[in-house]
């Protein structure tokens, strides 16, 4: 099964895991720690899903688009009626656009996504200079963390890695910082990093 058929199937079950509630819960309390965001701000959310994180991060921007490969996901965000929010079915190293963004958020979706240099090259094309990236992911793991690995191409990341990948691709500022642990039945609990960077 693909990994957008994958989330396609859990969409309508997905915002009642109370894990995912906090997790993005906690992803969103880190990133207006650290970011200052503002009515006047574009932002791109990849890998949006549901909306977990985007609808709460709609309230401080202007607008939000959110960007996945799920159409399964995609329709409970839009289901949701958040008038500044809008969405694109594909994937976010194919997204096409002239428009230059304020900032780009995620959660929990990097690590699905295989080409790290792609990914970065097309974040870098699509914001604006003093633009903003806050991304959050699985710092590394032994691959325990999802029942099922199938789409998910890297257990985690550790700090020197994504320093040196942000900075190869353009962005200063770069931070990584542990926010949080999460704990997945009697498992050591995995740790949640926020990355940080401008453009
Ligand atoms: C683990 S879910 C996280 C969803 C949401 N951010 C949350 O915290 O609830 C990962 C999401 O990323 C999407 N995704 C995976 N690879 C993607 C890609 N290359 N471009 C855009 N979305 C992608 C999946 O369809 C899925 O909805």
């Amino acid at each position: 099964m693909s990994k957008a058929n994958r989330f396609d199937q859990n969409a309508a079950t997905w915002d009642m895991s109370n894990m995912r509630q906090m997790l993005a819960k906690n992803i969103y309390d880190a990133i207006v720690k650290n970011i200052e965001l503002n009515d006047t701000m574009e932002v791109i959310d990849f890998g949006a899903g549901t909306g977990l994180l985007s609808r709460n991060i709609a309230l401080h921007v202007r607008s939000l688009l959110g960007v996945d490969t799920s159409s399964g996901m995609l329709e409970k965000l839009n289901e949701l009626g958040c008038e500044n929010i809008s969405t694109f079915h594909g994937d976010i190293c194919k997204f096409e656009t002239e428009k230059k963004y304020d900032g780009i958020v995620s959660a929990m979706t990097m690590h699905h996504v295989e080409h790290l240099d792609e990914l970065f090259v097309k974040l870098h094309e699509l914001l604006k200079e003093g633009s903003f990236i806050a991304i959050a992911d699985l710092m590394k793991e032994d691959g325990t963390f999802h029942a099922d690995n199938d789409g998910v191409h890297h257990f985690g990341f550790d700090e020197e890695y994504l320093l040196s990948l942000a900075q190869k691709h353009g962005f200063s500022n770069v931070r990584y910082q542990k926010i949080f642990d999460v704990q997945k039945e009697a498992k050591e609990p995995y740790g949640i990093f926020l990355l940080t960077a401008s453009r």
